[in-house]
C-alpha cells in the first residue's frame, strides 16, 4: 500500500484525522494553545477525571505502590489494589466476580477469544463499537451483524444459525447514538436460542441506574439474563482501564486463557486504588446524574427553540446528525473557532451519510454552557 496516496485520499475525502493537544486537565472547559474551549467532546460524564479527592487518593496510592505494576498480572503484577477493585466491582454490579483489564478494547477481545470456537456464530448489532467488531473478527468464530436494535432481524439470524454455538454481543448505551439496546428482549431471545449474551455498557455505567450500575441496573437485569458485562473506567469513572464481570467460571477462563489479559502489563496499582474510590462517588452520584438529566432536557428544549432537530437519544450522548462529511467537518470547525469542542464523527465510525457532531453533556456542564453551544450551532448553520 502506498501510504502517501492513502493519506492523500483520506484528506480529499474529508476523512483525515488529526489530534488536538490539550494543555489542561479534563473538565467542562479545557485549554488548547493557551485558549479556553468549552468541552462537549469528552466521556468524562460525571466530571471525575479531575476530581480533588480522587487526585489526592491517587497521589497517596502512588506513595504507597509506586507508579507501575511492574509486570503482567500472572507474574508479579497482580496486587492487593487489583484484588480489592475486583471484589468491589463484583458487589457493585451484583455479579459473582470481575476481572480488571487495562482497556475496554482488550476486555472485549478477551471475551470473544476465550468463549468462542470455530463453531460459534457471533451476532452483533451493526452499530457496535469497533472493539466489539474487532473482537469477533480476531476470534475463531463467525461474525454476523444484525440491524441496529432490530429484534426481528436478530431473531431471524438466531433461528438461521441455531445449530451453531451462539453468542450475542451488544453495547448497552450506544456510543455514537446515545440510545439503548432493548436488553430485556435481547436477553429473552438469548435464553430462547441458548445464546450467550455479552453487553458492553461502557457508556451506561455511572450514568444510568439507581446506583450508577448502568443500563442493566436500570432495567433490572441479573447475571442469569446477562451473563457477561463489560465496562470501562475511561468514561464515567474518569480514569482508564476496564473489566469483565460474570460468573466465576468465565472469569477463571479469562485468567487462564485471555491473551489480552495474560500478555500485557497490569494496570498500575495506584489506578486500581483510585477507581475503587471512584466507585463510591459513582454510587453516591445521584446529584451528578440528576444534573445530566437537567442538561439533556435543557439541550433538547433549546435546540427546539432554535428550530434544530435532536435525535431520539435520551442520554448524555446527543448526536447532531448533519449527514454530509464536509458539512459536518465545517460545522465542527466553526464551533472550534467559537471556542467550543464537539466531536466530529464521520464514517467508518458511523454509517455513511450520518456524519455528526457527537455532543456529550456531562455533570460538569451547566445550562449556560448548553445555551452557548446551541446558539453557536444555530448561528453556524445560518
Ligand atoms: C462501547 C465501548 N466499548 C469499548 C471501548 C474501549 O474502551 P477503552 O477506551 O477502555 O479501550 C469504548 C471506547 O473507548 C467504547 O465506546
Amino acid at each position: 500500500m502506498d501510504l502517501v496516496d492513502d493519506i492523500d485520499r483520506r484528506k480529499k475525502a474529508g476523512l483525515f484525522r488529526s489530534r488536538r493537544t490539550i494543555q489542561s486537565a479534563q473538565g467542562a472547559s479545557v485549554s488548547i494553545d493557551n485558549e479556553v474551549y468549552l468541552n462537549f467532546s469528552s466521556n468524562d460524564y460525571l466530571g471525575l477525571a479531575n476530581h480533588e479527592s480522587l487526585k489526592a487518593c491517587m497521589i497517596d496510592a502512588i506513595d504507597r505502590y509506586g507508579i507501575g505494576a511492574g509486570a503482567s498480572q500472572l507474574l508479579v503484577g497482580h496486587s492487593r489494589p487489583h484484588q480489592k477493585l475486583e471484589k468491589k466491582l463484583a458487589s457493585f454490579l451484583s455479579r459473582d466476580a470481575a476481572l480488571v483489564f487495562t482497556s475496554g478494547y482488550q476486555a472485549n477481545l478477551a471475551v470473544a477469544s476465550v468463549l468462542v470456537d470455530t463453531n460459534t456464530v457471533i451476532l452483533q448489532d451493526k452499530r457496535n463499537h469497533a472493539s466489539l467488531i474487532d473482537a469477533a473478527r480476531l476470534s475463531n468464530g463467525h461474525l454476523v451483524r444484525y440491524r441496529h436494535n432490530d429484534l426481528r432481524h436478530l431473531e431471524r439470524l438466531l433461528e438461521k444459525h441455531k445449530n451453531n454455538n451462539l453468542m450475542v454481543m451488544t453495547e448497552g448505551v450506544f456510543s455514537m447514538d446515545g440510545d439503548y439496546a432493548p436488553l430485556l428482549e435481547v436477553s429473552d431471545l438469548c435464553v430462547k436460542y441458548k445464546a450467550l449474551l455479552m453487553v458492553d455498557d461502557a457508556h451506561g455505567l455511572g450514568v444510568l441506574g439507581e446506583s450508577g450500575a448502568g443500563l442493566l441496573e436500570m432495567l433490572g437485569l441479573n447475571q442469569k439474563q446477562v451473563p457477561l458485562l463489560v465496562g470501562t473506567f475511561g468514561k464515567s469513572f474518569g480514569a482508564s482501564g476496564a473489566f469483565v464481570a460474570g460468573n466465576a467460571l468465565h472469569i477463571e477462563a479469562f485468567i487462564q486463557k485471555a491473551r489480552t489479559y495474560i500478555y500485557t502489563t497490569a494496570m498500575p496499582p495506584s489506578l486500581a486504588v483510585v477507581i475503587t474510590q471512584a466507585i463510591d462517588l459513582v454510587v453516591g452520584g445521584n446529584d451528578l446524574r440528576q444534573q445530566i438529566e437537567v442538561l439533556i432536557r435543557h439541550y433538547k428544549e433549546k435546540m427546539m427553540q432554535h428550530g434544530l432537530t435532536t435525535s431520539e437519544s435520551d442520554t448524555m450522548i446527543q448526536p447532531f446528525i448533519v449527514g454530509d462529511i464536509v458539512k459536518t467537518t465545517a460545522l465542527g470547525d466553526r464551533l472550534y473557532k467559537n471556542k467550543i469542542l464537539a466531536a466530529v464523527i464521520r464514517p467508518p465510525t458511523v454509517p455513511k451519510g450520518t456524519s455528526r457532531l457527537r455532543i456529550s453533556l456531562t455533570a460538569a456542564h451547566n445550562k449556560e454552557h448548553v445555551d452557548r453551544l446551541v446558539a453557536t450551532i444555530s448561528n453556524s448553520l445560518k
